[in-house]
């Protein structure tokens, strides 16, 4: 199992004494999370706390109703005071009633939307303020295969999935600037007391992970794949930085040949585990800054006003990531510096002065400096010093090209200067070309 990394974080899975809001919180509490579940009685709360602490889980177990505003926002509060800020929040709770469309009351069709689509709502605008407070946090509905279709019976319950699909978009983009993800799972025919009156009916829809309507359903166990919802942390190397982008992988295990016109079919599961996470490693540039430093240790007060112009060049991989033109101009003696952001972590980079006040030469005689970016914290630094060497070389306006523009192999264009042959000196007339 991946290492998902969940550790310091409270996650409240709503309705969760049993099925699959159970089968979720075993999943993260696996992770390291801390497992906060409410359910309608105390009766359930109880029960629900025994099989967690039989499962080896210390979770935390409430009695309020989804549907009341008020229950909601007083739990919140004291979860958040007695157990931590909530991080995670699963809006499982939910209901089914399979009654003919035309046989159903409006009472009952009522009650399915309440716990089934204004229950997360509840839930959600309970839980957002703190979640934005806290720099983030995570959002998961579980919808339905009646997210996306209509069947026999459940008017009410796909209704209210169909809603719960939508709410679950608008909060992600309505939230999704304060760091709050908001997803939706819909799962297929899993085994739980919800389906347990089909079961009753077609006896044989058993555990087994089967491909119906293309989604993957199975026993409740094997929901620890929505753990991907919730986090993969990113992980930062000296360069760059990693970020992993989820993906689910159903894999056959056989195949068996059937007759009549369904012909040969494929079979996903049996055995536990058939569903597997996958991870998708998605690499960006890490960035750090060049600070470039000048110094001048004698100043010359007749021609005033000293001015250097370098070339910033820096590579990585071979490609050129960063290229452009920095000046530096004195007045007296001092040191400057110049602040160049954002060059890609591990570049390399070479810093040429190419212009220079007239009279001033580098202290160790090297016009070209070359350092390697660091990310951030880091600091990449390049020095040069220069005195006036006591030339009378003023020109006009007094700045001196070192350095000549080349061309590339190919004769191309390119920011490239190469050192003058013979002439140290020159009027900024005689720059570039
Ligand atoms: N079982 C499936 O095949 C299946 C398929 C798709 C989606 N779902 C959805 O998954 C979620 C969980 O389903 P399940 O099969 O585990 O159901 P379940 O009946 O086993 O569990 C639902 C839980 O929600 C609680 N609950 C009901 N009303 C509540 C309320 N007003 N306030 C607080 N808690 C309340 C119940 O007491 C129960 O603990 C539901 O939203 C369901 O619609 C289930």
């Amino acid at each position: 199992m991946l290492d998902f990394s969940l550790s310091g974080k409270v996650a409240l899975v709503t309705g969760a004494s049993y099925g699959i809001g159970f089968a979720l919180a075993g999943a993260y509490a696996e992770q390291g999370a801390t497992i906060v579940f409410n359910d309608i009685n105390q009766d359930l709360v109880d029960r629900g706390l025994a099989a967690y602490k039989d499962a080896g889980i210390t979770a935390h177990g409430y009695v309020c109703d989804v549907t009341d505003e008020e229950q909601v926002n007083a739990f919140v509060k004291q979860v958040t005071e007695e157990v931590g800020h909530i991080n995670i929040l699963v809006n499982n709770a939910g209901i089914i009633k399979r009654i003919p469309m035309c046989e159903m009351t409006a009472a009952e069709f009522r009650q399915v939307i309440d716990i089934d689509l204004n229950g997360p709502f509840i839930m959600s605008k309970a839980v957002i303020p703190d979640m934005i407070a806290q720099g983030g946090g995570k959002i998961i509905n579980i919808c339905s295969m009646m997210s996306e279709l209509g069947r026999e019976t459940v008017s009410a319950y796909a209704a209210a999935k169909g809603g719960l699909k939508m709410l679950t978009k608008n909060i992600a983009s309505e939230y999704g600037e304060y760091n709050i993800q908001c997803n939706g799972i819909g799962p297929g025919y899993i085994a739980t007391p919800q389906t347990a009156p089909l079961r009753e009916r077609q006896p044989d829809g058993t555990a087994e992970i089967t491909l119906q309507d293309g989604a993957a359903a199975g026993a409740a166990e094997n929901l620890s794949v929505g753990l991907y919802l919730v986090s993969v942390e990113p992980v930062d190397t000296g360069d760059y930085r990693y970020r992993f982008i989820p993906y689910l992988v159903s894999l056959p295990n056989r195949s068996y040949s059937a007759e009549g016109e369904e012909g040969d079919q494929w079979i996903y599961g049996e055995e536990e585990n058939r569903i597997y996470v996958g991870l998708k490693p998605e690499r960006e540039d890490r960035y750090g800054d060049l600070i470039l430093e000048k110094k001048i240790t004698a100043y010359n007060e007749t021609f005033q006003g000293a001015s250097f112009v370098f070339e910033v060049k820096a590579v990585k991989d071979d490609r050129v990531v960063y290229n452009d033109l920095v000046s530096l101009s004195f007045d007296s003696y001092g040191t400057q510096t110049a602040i160049i952001e954002k060059i890609p972590a591990g570049a390399q980079v070479t810093v040429t002065e190419i212009y220079s006040g007239s009279g001033y030469t580098p202290a160790d005689g090297s016009y070209v400096k070359n350092t390697i970016i660091t990310a951030e914290g880091g600091t990449a630094k390049v020095s040069f010093e220069n005195q006036y060497d006591g030339t009378c070389n003023g020109g006009n306006p007094g700045v001196v090209n070192h350095f000549v523009y080349g061309k590339d192999e190919t004769g191309g264009e390119e920011l490239q200067w190469e050192k003058r042959e013979g002439a140290s000196h020159g009027t900024v007339d005689n720059a570039g070309k």
